[in-house]
């Protein structure tokens, strides 16, 4: 225990640790519950563990009508501010609790009720969060897919989740532009063989879109005319929402969380890891269709009574290197959280900072960083611009929640540059080797948890219980696996270095390139396919593909790298970033077939190549080297 100090930061890991049930069921009392749970950590059928159990309570009533009825209807709770639309909406309490009704309304009159699921499909709008709290007030299940996946992408989610709505808009925006959205969803419902599905669509004024008569119901029509809902009485341990997430294959997997151990562990995050009260203005500057956007722009800040802000806008661009300075001011943020690669963006334009001294941060008391690894450089130029704490945090779609941070509401501790601090109560993060022998202090290795996780963590991947199992349970018994290589070191410091599959992190935003490798392949003129993920100044990291042609393909190179490009954006996505492919002679193997893929995205990287012993022909990789220096890489940032 003496890594751990003495401090409040210490005693309240400690706590977690000695006493789980007792620590989680003191936690838990800052949630309002119709019926109390009868266990707090249910281990009766052991890898899964529930929380909560027997418990029963509505998340949207925490997160809303609890707050208007506390005393907070007149507080705001939700801005709006689009500097792409050139609009600003904001919500009190009182008035959220109104739009929710009414929205939970609808969706009960189209039929939808407790278990069923809705795949909400939006844009950063105000809707988008409305939408997510209505089906928790109905007790419906909602899955968010992100507007920068295609058709296909969607359409996989549909096929699993099998929504009895589906809730969109007419387009989205990006500088510049308007992205229409509905032509996407139409092909996505077709593709999944689900062209009845009843849709909920928002037209907004940028973009109108074409309505299918007798199944598509226009938002704000239906809103005007429904009937308010109430909220529903949820067992703790009911699905709340379905967020699929990139595995190493093309099939997402879709990640479950419940109401009763997300609100508890939601909520005292605010408190904890954040340091945030009711009240504060919390800003995550994120997206509504990735995990940080689901737990930090709604559910968590609502849950503690806070102003979140939901913000359609770029860090640069919209309009210029100063967005989120001017946002901070504006609205009076508190805390903000985004991914380092906007801040990378930011600092490109404005390296010295200058456009921060045109607004009054001096509501402004500290930034949160994760998504992706907080580079040092990024982290200490933060810093020095804004003068707070940043705060790098590590955690992952699965977990919910930051599982390695610097709890700004327990303890500030020294911060090194490059680790995220140490593990937040509640989570056992430890480091296996091989065997599953822990690693000693400094030691890389594989980042696991110990089981039983704390609440808010997924319990199961929707239907797909085995999946779940085999995926994240099986390898080290008794730990979840999470998919990441790092070490603590002799201090209790986590280092997170890299994944130890194929995902990788494009500007914060988690793709597989074994998911890209798939479509490559598809590729009637494509023998074979390699896709890994190279460093990048901007993005972290960018997905660098390689193939091998057929004999005798009619088309040259560059026409089947340009048609590859075409395919990938319009399989995946234009958030894949997949821009670079080359044709190469052939792949480095191993003896067994396995393409060295960690040798490829090494050379790339111009790092030092270490020749692996199972090499099946270690004269391929000055043919590499070759066509990867032929092409620029390294890549000078
Ligand atoms: N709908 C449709 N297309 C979208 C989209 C959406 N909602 N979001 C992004 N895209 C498209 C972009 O237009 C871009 O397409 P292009 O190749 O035609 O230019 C592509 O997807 C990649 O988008 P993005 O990753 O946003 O890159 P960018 O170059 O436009 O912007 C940053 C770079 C760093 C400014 C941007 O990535 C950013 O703000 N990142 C913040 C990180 C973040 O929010 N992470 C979430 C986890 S915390
Ligand atoms: P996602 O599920 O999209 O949140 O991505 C989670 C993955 O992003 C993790 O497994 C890590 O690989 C990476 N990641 C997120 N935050 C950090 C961080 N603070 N430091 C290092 N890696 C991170």
């Amino acid at each position: 225990m003496s890594a751990l100090g003495s401090g409040n930061y210490a005693k309240t890991r400690a706590a977690a640790q000695s006493d789980p049930q007792g620590f989680w069921a003191g936690v838990a009392e800052g949630i309002a519950w119709d019926k109390r749970w009868d266990t707090v950590i249910d281990d009766s059928r052991k890898p899964f563990y529930r929380w909560f159990a027997g418990g029963v309570l509505n998340t949207c009533y925490n997160c809303v009508d609890r707050h208007v009825e506390g005393g907070r209807g007149d507080q705001l709770a939700l801005i709006y501010d689009s500097p792409l639309a050139g609009a600003q909406r904001k919500f009190t309490y009182r008035q959220l609790q109104d739009e929710v009704a009414r929205c939970a309304g609808v969706l009960r009159d189209m039929g939808v009720g407790k278990g069923d699921r809705v795949v909400i499909y939006m844009p950063m709008v105000a809707e988008a969060a409305i939408a997510m709290l209505a089906c928790a007030r109905i007790g419906a299940v909602h899955s968010v897919v992100f507007g920068g996946f295609a058709a296909p992408e969607l359409a996989k989610r549909i096929v699993d989740a099998k929504p009895k709505v589906m809730m969109s808009a007419s387009c989205g925006l990006l500088p510049g532009k308007a992205v229409p959205y509905k032509p996407l969803l139409d092909e996505a419902l077709e593709i999944a063989g689900a062209p009845a599905t009843p849709c909920l669509i928002l037209q907004r004024p940028e973009l109108h879109c074409d309505m299918v008569a007798g199944r598509d119901v226009e938002w704000n029509d239906a809103v005007a005319k429904a009937q308010p809902a109430d909220c529903v009485p949820l067992a703790a341990t009911d699905p709340l929402y379905v967020i699929y997430t990139s595995g190493t294959t093309g099939k997402p997997k879709g990640v479950v969380r419940d109401n009763g151990g997300h609100a508890v562990a939601l909520r005292w995050s605010m408190d904890a890891v954040f340091g945030v009260k009711p009240g504060d203005v919390y800003w995550a500057g994120s997206d509504v269709g990735w995990v940080v956007g689901h737990s930090y722009i709604v559910y968590g800040p609502l849950l503690q009574g806070c102003t979140t802000i939901l913000y359609e806008g770029k860090p640069v661009g919209t309009p210029d290197a100063g967005a989120f300075w001017r946002v901070c001011a504006e609205h009076g943020v508190n805390v903000f959280f985004t991914a380092p690669t906007a801040f990378r963006a930011i600092k490109k334009e404005d390296p010295n900072g200058e456009l921060v001294k045109k607004y009054d941060l001096s509501k402004f008391r500290t930034l949160f960083l994760a998504g992706e690894r907080g580079d040092p450089d990024t982290i200490e130029w933060a810093q020095n611009i804004l003068g707070v704490p940043v705060i790098d945090n590590w955690w992952q779609t699965e977990l919910g929640w930051p599982a390695i941070s610097n709890c700004m509401g327990l303890e500030y501790l020294p911060v090194h540059p490059g680790s995220p601090t140490k593990p937040v109560p509640g989570f056992d993060i430890r480091i296996l080797d091989e065997e599953g022998r822990e690693k000693e202090p400094g030691e890389i290795g594989s980042l696991v948890i110990k089981l039983p996780m704390p609440p808010g963590t997924l319990y199961t991947l929707w239907n797909n219980e085995h999946g779940y199992e085999e995926t994240y349970l099986s390898r080290y018994p008794g730990y979840y696996l999470s998919g990441d290589a790092g070490y603590i070191d002799a201090e209790g410091y986590g280092w997170v270095m890299s994944r130890i599959d194929d995902i990788i992190n494009v500007a914060g935003h988690r793709l597989s390139t074994g998911q890209m490798e798939e479509i490559l392949a598809s590729h009637p003129d494509v023998a074979e396919a390699a896709v890994v993920g190279v460093a990048d100044a901007l993005k972290g990291q960018v997905p660098l593909g390689l193939v091998v042609l057929k004999m005798g393909v009619k088309h040259t190179d560059e026409e089947i790298c340009k048609d590859l490009v075409a395919r990938v954006r319009a399989q995946l996505g234009a958030v894949a970033d997949f821009k670079s492919v080359h044709v190469v002679a052939r792949l480095p193997k191993t003896r067994s077939g396995k393409v060295l893929r960690v040798t490829i995205r090494t050379m790339a990287d111009g790092g030092e190549v270490k020749i692996p012993a199972t090499i099946e022909d270690d004269a391929v990789l000055p043919e590499i080297q070759e066509a990867l220096s032929a092409l620029g890489y390294p890549r000078k940032s």
